[in-house]
């Protein structure tokens, strides 16, 4: 299974606790956010248990006690006894019900808020971000975020609540009839807390190093399937086969290592301790007083002790599910601990409609851990100007367009639209002025309709019809199974390059907006296809401010003004008249490129 980006775990110790500490107040919040449910969902388990485990038992024990003293079998005596058996029994099932009722709720409500909670956060984060972490591992981890949420509850009810509160109710009565009992019994519970937590720890590895050899078992499974065609070119089977029963021996080893440990090491102990506390346990409830405490202290204590004695097994168990789910919950934490860094300006600057002109100032950028690419960039493009931005590849004119969208920000010096610097408008107002198709337009695992609606919410089908008639994906999208509400895959898949940019474009004419930012729209488009595109989009282009990044320089050639990149750097600018006079950069790009292409209906209508 490809690469993973690092894990809580794999971090420093300190990023892990901040990761551990920031999941726990997220979870909390939520207990608190829904405290009507909570409480009573965290709560009425553990008195519902007190009710079966301890409270009936201990009416038993009193029963037993008064037919010990000879009195006998008459209505009088059972009859009571009976009836507060029912009744506390009954109790504690409505008791279970209304608990489990509202602990569903608190899981359910406290789920469905960390779904949106997690994916606010994300959305919140800036295009850097997304760079680093791969779509894959950030999924699993916003779910599990959320999902974890009920493992987190309901270990905290029935681990933790129900074994703790019930153990103070049986400590309270059996204080009554002697302190030492209460005493010798949390006394034991703890030293064999002690003892096994180190155990636990080391078990902890090797459950980690189970957990990894089943890892390595899927990721080959998944790898050998997704290369089927080529393990069957190269006659590869058997070798698979080899592999992949060495990694299952590795697996079923690690598996009976760490099961082992915990059945011969931690439970070994616990059963040793289990068993000398009930013995105690039983020694002095007959021994104290020599047989003063009767009937009911010694039926109580065994029942009592056997039952606390239970928590010794569950603990290892709790322990694990507690620290497993807010393990899980770290690993999203974890990327909420630096927050984003393109972020909205506390007070935003309202937009005015001051024309479109767009002016970089001065612009310093550079992608983190590498080299500077602008150094203090000087651009000015009039209102309503077209301008062409041309030059060698990983010249910076992506990087131009994403720093105009704001998805970065700029380093030093500052962009201006309209004479209002970018950073000081909210980003969304900043991205409503620009309609923009990226180098490699995604698309949404959605119908085609729903593609191109994205650019404008709310466009009515006859809107959504026009641009989609307007940047030629009517001519295809008539010839799909289903027209526009065809399902394009996965990304686009179903679609051809061409077929995905002439999407993009028509989501941009959709947009509607004052700035185009067209980098390299038309790239993918034969040239045929790419004239008709080109008429559509000088169309769209009136009136508005145009940056439109192109490799194919008859794209651009008929523009106001042509920039050429290089490294980083303003090398020329003018209009193609201008550059191929000068006879710089731009001039042999051209010769270049119409020596090649002269064939090039495109570049012909604009030579010729
Ligand atoms: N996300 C990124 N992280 C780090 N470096 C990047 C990133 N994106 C681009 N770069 C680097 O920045 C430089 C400029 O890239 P950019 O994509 O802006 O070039 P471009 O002019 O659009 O090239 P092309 O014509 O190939 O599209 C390149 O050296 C590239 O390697
Ligand atoms: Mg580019």
């Amino acid at each position: 299974m490809g690469g993973s980006a690092p894990t809580a775990v794999d971090r420093r110790p300190s990023t892990r606790r901040s990761a551990v500490l920031l999941a726990l107040r997220y979870y909390a919040a939520e207990l608190r956010r829904n405290r009507a449910v909570a409480v009573p969902g965290l709560l009425l388990p553990a008195l519902g248990t007190i009710g079966t485990n301890y409270v009936a038992p201990l009416i038993v024990a009193q029963l037993a006690g008064t037919l010990s003293t000879g009195a006998g079998l008459s209505a009088a005596t059972v009859l009571p006894a009976v009836l507060w058996f029912v009744g506390v029994l009954l109790g504690a099932e409505v008791l279970w019900r209304i608990g489990i009722h509202c602990l569903n709720r608190t899981d359910g409500r406290g789920i469905e808020h960390l779904y949106v909670v997690g994916m606010n956060e994300l959305l919140a984060k800036d295009t850097a971000f997304f760079h680093e972490n791969f779509a894959g591992s950030l999924t699993k981890r916003v779910l599990s975020f959320a999902s974890r949420f009920e493992d987190f509850v309901d270990t905290l009810t029935f681990g933790v609540l129900a074994n703790l509160v019930p153990l103070l109710f049986a400590s309270v009565v059996l204080w009554r009839y002697d302190p030492l009992l209460v005493v010798v019994l949390i006394g034991m519970l703890v030293v064999s807390g002690g003892l096994i937590t180190p155990l636990i720890r080391r078990r902890q590895q090797l459950v980690d190093r189970r957990e990894a050899a089943i890892a390595r078992v899927a990721g080959h499974v998944a790898d050998s399937l997704m290369n089927m065609d080529t393990v069957r070119a190269f006659a590869a089977e058997d070798g698979e086969v080899a592999e992949h029963r060495s990694r299952v021996l590795h697996q079923r080893r690690a598996s009976i290592l760490s099961w082992d440990y915990g059945n011969l090491r931690i439970d070994t102990v616990v059963a040793v301790m289990a068993v000398l506390t009930n013995v105690f346990g039983l020694l002095i409830a007959v021994g104290l007083g020599g047989g003063r405490l009767g009937v009911e202290a010694l039926v109580v204590t065994f029942i009592y002790y056997l039952g606390a004695c239970r928590i010794m097994f569950e603990f290892n168990q709790i322990y694990r599910r507690l620290e497993s789910s807010l393990t899980e919950a770290a690993q999203f934490a974890e990327l909420l601990l630096d927050p984003p860094t393109v972020l909205d300006p506390p007070s935003p600057e309202p937009l005015r409609a001051a024309g479109a002109d767009v002016r970089f100032e001065r612009v310093d950028f550079g992608y983190p851990g590498g080299q500077p690419l602008f150094r203090g960039l000087d651009l000015a493009l009039p209102s309503g100007s077209k301008v062409g931005f041309v030059g060698r590849s990983g010249g910076g004119k992506s990087t131009l367009a994403r720093l105009l969208l704001r998805l970065m920000d700029v380093d030093g010096g500052r962009i201006l639209i309209g004479g209002q610097d970018i950073a000081r408008l909210r980003q969304a107002d900043l991205r409503s002025l620009i309609a923009y198709v990226p180098q490699d337009p995604a698309m949404f695992h959605r119908t085609l309709r729903d593609n191109i609606a994205f650019g404008r919410p709310g466009a009515t089908d006859a809107e959504v019809r026009r641009a989609a008639q307007a940047a030629h994906v009517t001519e295809f999208a008539d010839a799909l199974p289903d027209g526009f509400d065809t399902l394009v895959g996965e990304r686009g898949v179903k679609l051809s390059g061409g077929q995905r940019q002439r999407v993009a474009v028509a989501r941009a004419i959709l947009r509607d907006a004052p700035i185009l930012l067209l980098d390299e729209a038309t790239s993918a488009l034969d040239s045929e296809s790419e004239v008709l595109i080109q008429q559509a989009l000088w169309q769209l282009m009136e009136g508005r401010t145009a940056l439109v990044v192109a490799h194919r320089l008859s794209t651009v050639a008929r523009m106001d003004q042509l920039v050429v990149l290089d490294h980083g750097r303003v090398v020329e600018q003018g209009t193609h008249a201008e550059l191929i006079e000068s006879d710089g950069a731009y001039a042999r790009l051209w010769r270049h490129q119409s020596g090649g292409f002269l064939d090039d209906p495109a570049m012909a209508a604009v030579a010729g």
